[in-house]
């Protein structure tokens, strides 16, 4: 029943044929999408990558239509015909095609399918699990389709641009050494080393500095990262960034760069104008405002901080959480005096997920406050709140009294959670924002140690560097670290770059590193620092997130041809897998007892 391959020459596309073609004769190959029969025409969804095209096969010429009538959904076709203008109520404008017709003079079955495993309408959509076994074949939806073809549209302007702006796109080692990017490390074993590993690296910062000291200038790959982390909707094990690192260059310089990128890749690839400069908030201001250093910015809601209001509360939460030099923070939910007990619970229960110890609330009536914790509100208080938060009749109060990080967290969680509910989201907009002055090192409590906020490379603010050998000063540190968050996610992070053997040093110093540690892990790395190293910064935004956030897709699973679950398996090959004794023991391993 399968033909030979014989005259297989294709003329067009099936999605690209529009009404100009009429009267072509044209050449198509692609899959059944489906086929109808009615009354005596068959009609046959041919598709391919750039679309679908309707065939139409007439039963007049018997050996044709008796071979239409065998295909079935995602067979293979040659079809050859003629291209022709549909007629007034046969017109689909659902199609882009849908002004014409291929009227066919011939068939070839190239290939026949077994039944499929999943179905193919999004309206039948099988379970992500049995869709990720059977990727090739849910790779073949046209969401999928498009979102890949977005991908590689991001990837080409990348290219184009950063190759004019005199870029250098350069290679670096995938089997290397242990990166320092703060996840656990991929390792690959040696087996001309015994009890010796690679690490798959976790970004190529390293390299990618060492490349600015080698004199490059500017450097650009887009480039596969490995991290063993625990994964979520935005996290991949094996991800993508777009690497970047500059020589002799200044944070705005940077910024720059990225903001007309950014701009570039929105309008050549999807049309959307984007403006630039993008919004900046340093770290406190973006912690202080939106409880987070990723703020979304579609919406407002904003924190507001209370504990001037409340120096005197009898409510003993407020009392002891002020008394510990916390803070009482408050967002103000717009016509939330409405919600019902259940719903305030929810909310009480995401701040205790959030780790904090629960949720007070207050309503805004004409008459006043009403409810919650009104009880303890003195009137000379409500006052100040109300003129505080500018909250109105209708609203509600939600009160946060803990640590100034902790309020944040709990406040943040509960800004984004109400933004979903009350569907405050504008859709098609694109908050761009770069948090700044970031604190270079962050108190570990249970490891009783400092480590990096970002990572260990990144140049203290000038007037900070001498703070380096004050330990007292250590927390206060901010380093020129910079991250772009776009809609909630953050997108890009970077820094400039401590380019000075000593500085560098004296930060391993204040990480705590021991002589010989840092010498095996980073030696050959200090000493290149030693050789003239030119004043350098970058950054990296993630691909993939970027792809999710001009496609709106909402898992990053969906942006990768083959992505792993959160697991990190491939379900389609069962990776990671067993493998035989024999390779343990050529790679000098034993089975974990
Ligand atoms: P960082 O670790 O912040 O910085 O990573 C930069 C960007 O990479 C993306 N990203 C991820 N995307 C998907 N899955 C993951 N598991 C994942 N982890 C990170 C994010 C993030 O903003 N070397 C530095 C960059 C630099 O300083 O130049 C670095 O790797 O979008
Ligand atoms: P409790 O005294 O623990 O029963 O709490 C009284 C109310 O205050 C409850 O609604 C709690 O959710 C809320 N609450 C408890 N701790 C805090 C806190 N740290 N910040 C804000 N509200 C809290």
């Amino acid at each position: 029943m399968l033909e030979n391959l014989g005259a297989l020459k294709r003329s067009h596309y099936c999605g690209d044929l529009r009404n100009n073609d009429a009267g072509t004769i044209v050449s198509l190959m692609g899959w059944v999408h489906k086929r109808r029969d009615l009354g005596g025409l068959i009609f046959i969804d041919l598709r391919d990558v750039k679309g679908l095209v309707q065939v139409v096969i007439d039963p007049a010429n018997q050996a044709i239509f008796s071979k239409a009538e065998r295909v079935r959904n995602e067979y293979v076709l040659h079809v050859e015909g003629t291209v022709k203008l549909r007629e007034g109520s046969n017109v689909n404008t659902n199609l882009a095609t849908g002004a014409i017709e291929v009227l066919v003079s011939d068939i070839h079955i190239l290939n026949d399918t077994a039944p499929l495993p999943i179905q193919l309408n999004e309206a039948a959509m099988a379970d992500e699990d049995l869709r990720l076994t059977y990727r090739y074949l849910d790779l073949r939806r046209e969401k999928l389709q498009k979102i890949l073809i977005t991908r590689h549209n991001v990837s080409r302007v990348i290219r184009d641009f950063l190759n004019n702006e005199r870029f250098y796109e350069l290679e670096t080692p995938i089997l290397m050494k242990s990166t320092p990017e703060g996840a656990r490390d991929y390792l690959v074993p040696s087996r001309v080393h015994p009890g010796k590993f690679y690490a798959l690296p976790q970004s190529p910062q390293i390299f990618k500095q060492l490349l600015m000291i080698a004199g490059f200038d500017r450097y650009y790959q887009i480039a596969r990262c490995f991290r063993d982390e625990d994964l979520r909707a935005d996290r991949q094990p094996e991800f993508t960034q777009l690497d970047i690192e500059l020589s002799f260059v200044s944070q705005e310089e940077i910024f720059d760069l990225l903001e007309r990128l950014m701009q570039r890749i929105f309008k050549e690839v999807s049309s959307i104008d984007i403006a630039i400069p993008f919004q900046m908030l340093s770290y406190h201001e973006a912690m202080n405002r939106f409880g987070c250093d990723k703020p979304d910015l579609r919406f407002g809601m904003e924190l507001v901080e209370l504990s001037e209001v409340f120096t005197s509360s009898s409510f003993a939460v407020f009392q002891s959480a002020l008394a510990a030099n916390g803070v009482v923070k408050a967002i103000v939910i717009p016509g939330g005096a409405k919600y019902s007990r259940k719903q305030q619970d929810e909310l009480v229960e995401l701040a205790k997920h959030n780790g904090g110890k629960g949720l007070a609330f207050v309503k805004v009536t004409a008459n006043g406050l009403d409810a919650g914790i009104s009880k303890f509100i003195t009137d000379d208080e409500a006052k100040s709140l109300l003129d505080a938060t500018k909250a109105q009749d209708g609203d509600m109060i939600a009160f946060a009294a803990d640590t100034w990080e902790m309020s944040c967290k709990i406040l943040a969680a509960v800004r984004n959670q109400i933004a979903l509910q009350e569907k405050m989201i504008p859709e098609n907009s694109f908050a761009f924002v770069w948090i700044t002055d970031f604190p270079l090192f962050n108190w570990n409590e249970d490891q009783q140690r400092w480590e990096p906020a970002h990572h260990m490379f990144t140049l203290p603010r000038e007037e900070h560097i001498p703070w380096l050998t004050m330990p007292e000063n250590y927390g206060k540190i901010l380093g020129q670290l910079y991250d772009l968050v776009c809609n909630g996610m953050e997108l890009s992070s970077g820094s400039i770059r401590c380019h000075r053997y000593d500085i560098q040093k004296q930060i391993f110093d204040v990480l705590g590193f021991d002589e010989e540690e840092l010498k095996d892990r980073f030696g050959f790395f200090l000493d290149a620092l030693k050789y003239g190293t030119p004043p350098h910064g970058g950054i990296a935004p993630g691909l993939d997130r970027l792809v999710m956030i001009i496609t709106g897709a909402e898992s990053i699973r969906d942006v990768i041809a083959f992505p792993k679950t959160l697991k990190a398996t491939d379900l389609m090959n069962q990776a990671p897998s067993e493998v035989p004794a024999a390779q343990w023991q050529e790679l000098h391993l034993k089975p974990a007892e």
